[in-house]
């Protein structure tokens, strides 16, 4: 298995999931997607992290991303653990989980980190753009649930600087200014960034967030 890297294309695979048989790239479409995974089924900090994914959908929807789950247990295991997330998260998980019991995938994306965990995954995120290369990966102990305000916050980076010559600074956020990448002139820039820029050192500038009104 070769290590992944930013811009490599995500490996595609066939895979069982609670929404039935999918194809990974074709599950995506030609929008953007998350891969996450789960050391394994009815554990607490799982159970939250999913409910919070499903109660995000719409977030999701709105950037035209999918998401989908992995976890190293069979389907029935997923099932069953669904309805316990439905009725404590007070939510509806309607996302596929992927039942990974020979761990296909979790090798194919280097889920396992044996010196963490020898069975389970660690908590992986996989950010795939609609090219199919992967955009960003985290990888989280067992321990530590994701914060999936940050996962949506980096999609919206992403996906501005995607289409913009731009790139966002540290803690940013929809709305704040945004920094001129550095191979913008500043006499380029003046045609670019219509509502004007800020040097703040030669290669410090900042201009309001492009794409908003
Ligand atoms: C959890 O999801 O709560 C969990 C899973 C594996 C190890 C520790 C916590």
């Amino acid at each position: 298995m070769a290590t992944l890297r930013l811009g490599d294309t995500a490996p595609d695979f066939n895979a069982l999931t609670t929404e039935g048989e999918i194809n990974f790239h074709e599950y995506l479409g030609d929008g953007w997607g998350v891969l996450f995974s789960h050391p394994a089924d009815y554990t607490p900090v799982c159970t939250t992290e999913l409910g919070a994914v499903a109660n995000y959908k719409d977030e999701f929807t709105k950037r035209n991303a999918k998401v989908i789950a992995i976890s190293v247990d069979g389907i029935d295991s997923h099932h069953g653990w669904i309805k316990d997330i439905n009725e404590t998260q007070n939510t509806v998980v309607d996302y596929p989980i992927i039942a990974d019991e020979n761990r296909k995938v979790a090798d194919l994306y280097d889920m396992i980190h044996p010196k963490a965990n020898a069975t389970g995954t660690v908590r992986s995120v996989f950010v795939i753009g609609p090219d199919k290369t992967i955009k960003l990966m985290i990888t989280y102990p067992a321990s530590t649930g994701r914060n999936f305000d940050e996962i949506l916050r980096v999609i919206d980076s992403l996906q501005l600087t995607a289409y913009h010559k731009v790139a966002t600074p540290a803690n940013w956020k929809q709305g704040d200014d945004v920094v001129i990448s550095p191979s913008i002139s500043n006499e380029d820039a003046k045609g670019i960034f219509t509502k004007g820029f800020k040097e703040v050192k030669p290669y410090l500038r900042l201009t309001p967030q492009p794409n908003i009104d």
